[in-house]
């Protein structure tokens, strides 16, 4: 089966990005390609991704600023989600599907999309939070960068309830594994 996973960095405060949703201080930290919960290991396990349209057009920002919208290349083979209520700028030939259907449906065809491997979710917190409002996020995996930044964009603006699985050092990072606890059914 598919576990649902939000993958990210954040800070020890618990900021995906600052105010201006810059990344400088994560970028500016060290990480071992091949150290515990490495980005690289984890991507061959995900079959299709989400994320919030903040998130896309961070990566439209940063990955495409100064080309041709017929250049630009996605970094992603596999599907991706974009949450968004607005029509926003579409990358040629990339699998994305732009989408404002409930998070249920949009689940059911990302696991169907994924086959036997995993469901990443992007970012940022509130959509992983939204994927935790309807049990549907399973685990919560965090790259912590040793920085404090006092306000930016939260890592998970909910009450989650979580146990700790796992945790190791990767180079400048703590990396952490938690799985969500959902509450009992009621009879
Ligand atoms: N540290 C990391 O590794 C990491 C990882 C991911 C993201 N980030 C950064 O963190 C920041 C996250 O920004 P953010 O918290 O604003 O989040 P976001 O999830 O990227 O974007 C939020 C937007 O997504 C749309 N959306 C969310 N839920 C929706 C739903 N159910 N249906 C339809 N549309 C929905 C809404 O925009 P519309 O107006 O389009 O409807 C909403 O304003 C960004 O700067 C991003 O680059 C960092």
């Amino acid at each position: 089966v598919s576990l649902t996973q939000y993958y990210t960095a954040t800070t020890l405060d618990g900021f995906i990005a600052d105010p201006d949703n810059s990344l400088d201080w994560l970028f500016t930290r060290k990480r071992e390609p091949d150290g515990p919960m490495n980005y690289g290991d984890f991507i061959l396990g995900i079959g299709a991704m989400a994320m919030g349209s903040t998130t896309y057009e961070w990566i439209l920002d940063h990955e495409f600023a100064d080309k041709d919208p017929a250049e630009w290349k996605w970094p992603y083979d596999i599907p991706c989600w974009v949450f968004t209520h607005r029509q926003l700028a579409v990358v040629p030939t990339a699998r994305i599907e732009f989408t404002r259907a409930n998070i249920a449906t949009v689940h059911k065809e990302m696991v169907d999309a994924a086959g036997d491997r995993n469901v990443w979710i992007v970012g940022g917190g509130d959509l992983a939070g939204q994927f935790a409002d309807v049990g549907l996020l399973d685990e919560v995996i965090v790259m912590v960068a040793p920085v404090t930044l006092g306000g930016g964009a939260p890592l998970l603006p909910r009450r989650i309830e979580l146990r700790l699985d796992e945790v190791g050092q990767n180079a400048d990072f703590v990396a952490a594994k938690f799985s969500v606890v959902r509450a009992p059914a009621r009879e």
